[in-house]
């Protein structure tokens, strides 16, 4: 039996209505931007596995990394003890990241490193004997699934079974292009309240919610509101950091620093799971004590894992070469003439890029579970690529080693349904 007909047997999968959208392809190997499945077929993966992968599928360099780790470590408790693979990892990113940046806290996805973020800033207040639980977040923002990362996300159809159990949010509108004034305002009259815990965003790309930009003179200035309000400031970068947005972090567009930030997909080049939080001194200092009360008592089993941090610092050579940077500049000059040809097609509307992204709608039907969506999804899947769109949002989010021919593809691809439509 093949696995694709064992996996429909006993597989339950994500974002995924069992009944409709099984079975799936079974996935055997990876090289490069190329995915194989059973039957030999191969995708050029166009969105990174889920924003996760950077430098391709199976890199050598990251599989000898954690291949020389394997023989020498590969778990132990992170309270109380502690290894070089999450020392030097902590050392590297805090050199390349925001410079108020000064600790690095360990978790194991995205939506825990938000968790953890958030809990901070709560107990940041209540360790200040100051108790403060309004967090402000942009609507239709999207920081993972847990509880708190669900809180502070939009509320919308991935959160609607769970809406009343969520904790109460203020949701302001990103400073779009035109109207930064209005977010400005929004924020401005929240903070006056003198009760926000935190802010929480996704710096200039709100990927969930549709591939959606925002001015980073608009944040900016929101930023500003919050720092001299003495509100902190988290920055979710789980999308945008490590050069998706064509700088290493979304956050080297703004003058601002966040007092936190997010950090998971990319981090270990999308080969193993791990989130990551940071946090300013400021904050740090805050949970320093003689009682153990005021620490932040928080944190998962395989925390630092030392076989994900061997894949973070190997990503990071990678990252930070002079190859990779050439990549980034290749991809983001791609996206930006591929934009123009988006904005001469009848049926692409609102074309955008930034950096290594580009997207676009096609058609009136935003719906995640539109008939529309299953059709994109299926027509480039036909064409071996696999472009996943988000409702109506059609995006390409490629790895940095994509070869040029596999980019042309899909782009032309995309082209195809943007003059044409769907067959
Ligand atoms: C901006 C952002 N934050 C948080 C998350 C949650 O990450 P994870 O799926 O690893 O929990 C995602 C996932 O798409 C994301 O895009």
């Amino acid at each position: 039996m093949s696995i694709s007909a064992r996996d429909a047997a006993v597989v339950w999968h994500p974002f995924s209505q069992m009944q409709l959208d099984s079975p799936v392809p079974a996935i055997v190997r990876g090289e490069g931007a190329l995915l194989y499945d059973e039957q030999g077929r191969s995708y050029v993966d166009a969105i990174s596995s889920w924003w996760v992968n950077l430098h391709g599928h199976a890199h050598p360099h990251i599989s000898d990394c954690i291949a020389a780790q394997l023989e020498k470590l590969h778990q132990v408790i992170f309270a109380g003890f502690t290894h070089e693979p999450a020392v030097e990892l902590s050392e590297r990113l805090l050199a390349i990241l925001p410079s108020n940046q000064s600790r690095v806290f360990f978790s194991d996805d995205g939506s825990t490193a938000v968790e953890a973020a958030l809990k901070i800033c709560v107990q940041y207040w209540g360790n200040k004997a100051q108790p403060r639980r309004r967090f402000v977040a942009f609507k239709d923002g999207y920081h993972g699934d847990t509880f708190g990362a669900m809180a502070v996300g939009g509320r919308g159809l991935f959160v609607q079974h769970y809406a009343e159990m969520l904790f109460e949010v203020s949701h302001v509108d990103p400073p779009h292009p035109g109207r930064e004034q209005e977010s400005v305002e929004q924020l401005a009259k929240l903070l006056d309240r003198g009760d926000v815990c935190a802010f929480i965003f996704e710096p200039l790309l709100q990927g969930v919610a549709g591939m959606r930009l925002h001015s980073a003179a608009g944040l900016d200035q929101m930023m500003q509101l919050c720092r001299e309000a003495g509100v902190p400031t988290i920055a979710d970068e789980i999308l945008t950091g490590f050069g998706r947005t064509g700088r290493n972090f979304a956050c080297n567009y703004l003058t601002e620093k966040p007092d936190l930030i997010c950090l998971s997909k990319g981090l270990t080049g999308g080969t193993l799971p791990m989130g990551i939080t940071t946090a300013s001194n400021p904050i740090y200092e805050r949970f320093l004590s003689d009682s153990r009360e005021r620490a932040f008592l928080h944190g998962h089993s395989y925390t630092a894992n030392p076989l994900a941090c061997a894949a973070a610092l190997a990503s990071l050579d990678l990252l930070l070469a002079a190859e990779c940077r050439e990549q980034l500049a290749r991809i983001s000059e791609a996206q930006s003439v591929f934009l123009t040809k988006l904005q001469h097609t009848k049926l692409a509307r609102n074309p955008r890029a930034l950096g290594t992204v580009a997207a676009f709608e096609i058609g009136d039907d935003p719906a995640y579970g539109s008939q529309a969506r299953d059709k994109i999804l299926k027509f480039f899947l036909g064409q071996g690529l696999l472009i996943r769109p988000l409702g109506n949002t059609i995006y390409l989010l490629p790895p940095y080693c994509i070869q040029n021919a596999d980019l042309e593809r899909a782009q032309a691809a995309c082209l195809r349904l943007a003059s044409q439509g769907l067959p």
